[in-house]
């Protein structure tokens, strides 16, 4: 088994995927700088997974820091890179924030493993923006960003691309995340949304907690069953799943050609108010929700075929979505009774 570089492994995605690479017997070595997540996420993954995290705190920035970083650690065998800002509206704000940080990061990881390393890259479906057709396939056409966030996905992998067009020793895959949501089982880690969360279900949880108002939905005039946008939610735990068999894709060179792209989504779409639905079922909750106008930015409806992902990466998504939302709630009172 090899020894896997996790960068933003503190982070929601990364320290789910830190739990899975460790179940599946992988050494793992952690890096973050802590700008969107919490260092007591160290001392939960050592509870969950018995072995105290190999971390080190670096700014993948500092092109220096990252090359003396690598040079130390010549024993990695691969790379899982989750580092990146991720708030879509923060980023139609502060542009320039996440060009630089989402390129100079991804460049400087690839450039102190001069370009010889197995990575799998963390893309979004934000790429696709409104597919012309549902469920979207991997080679749907990529449309202009919606935002600032959802462009540094759409040229990082432009970036990959064209690096292994000319680097053989480069093997990439990129996973195209619908959206992540719940929380690993034991409910020690989970989603740690930083001020007032952007994202529907840690709105809910918080919102079903008292620590928000009621839930506004953003638009019910959609052309969808009920009105509601419609998306493909993915519990973190499947999503995390599916990076160790990219990386297992990654170590036996199955791969066609040096750059693969995989939708990681469970091929289901659930509306706002069936997700509305479906946290009070599962969970006995009753939410208090307001219908508001649309959200700029928002697509109406996306969700993902993933049928080159079973074939590709031998991975499924198993968890639907009442266990999306009782994991998330679980989590949810964790937080109140454990603050960070
Ligand atoms: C989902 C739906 C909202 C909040 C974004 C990124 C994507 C990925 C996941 C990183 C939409 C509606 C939301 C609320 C609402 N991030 N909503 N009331 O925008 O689909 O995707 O996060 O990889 O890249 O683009 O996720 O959870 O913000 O919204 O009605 O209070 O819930 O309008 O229809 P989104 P989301």
């Amino acid at each position: 088994m090899g020894k896997i570089l996790v960068t933003g492994g503190t982070g929601f995605i990364g320290s789910h995927t830190v739990v899975e690479l460790i179940n599946a017997g992988y050494e793992v070595v952690l890096v973050d700088d802590f700008s969107n997540s919490n260092p007591k996420i160290l001392t939960q993954l050592e509870t969950i997974t018995g072995k105290k995290p190999d971390f080190t705190e670096l700014d993948l920035c500092d092109e220096r820091k990252v090359a003396e970083f690598v040079a130390a650690h010549p024993d990695i065998t691969g790379v899982i890179h989750f580092a990146a800002f991720k708030a879509v509206g923060e980023s139609v704000r502060f542009p320039l924030k996440y060009y630089r940080n989402n390129f100079y990061s991804l460049i400087n990881l690839i450039n102190a493993f001069n370009s010889n390393i197995g990575l799998v890259f963390s893309s979004s479906c934000t790429v696709y923006g409104q597919p012309d057709q549902l469920p979207v396939t991997e080679d749907a056409a990529v449309k202009r960003a919606e935002s600032p966030y959802g462009n540094t996905k759409q040229i990082a992998e432009e970036i990959l691309t064209d690096t292994c067009a000319v680097t053989p020793d480069l093997r990439v895959i990129s996973l195209r995340y619908f959206n992540p949501v719940g929380a690993h089982e034991s409910a020690l880690i989970g989603e740690l949304p930083i001020g007032v969360p952007q994202n529907l279900v840690p709105f809910i949880t918080q919102s079903a907690i008292g620590k928000r108002g009621p839930i506004t939905v953003f638009g019910s005039d959609y052309n969808t069953p009920d009105g509601s946008a419609v998306r493909d939610y993915i519990h973190v735990v499947d999503l995390a799943k599916a990076h160790v068999a990219a990386i297992q894709r990654l170590e036996t060179k199955k791969a066609e050609g040096n750059y693969e792209v995989f939708n990681l989504g469970t091929g289901k779409g659930s509306s706002v108010l069936e997700i509305i639905q479906a946290f009070e079922t599962s969970t006995g909750e009753k939410l208090n929700y307001t219908v508001g106008p649309r959200r700029d930015g928002d697509v109406e409806q996306v969700w993902g075929d993933v049928t080159k992902s079973a074939e590709g990466l031998g991975w499924k998504a198993e968890l639907d979505v009442n266990e999306m939302m009782r994991s998330a709630w679980k989590w949810e009172k964790y937080l109140k009774d454990n603050p960070f």
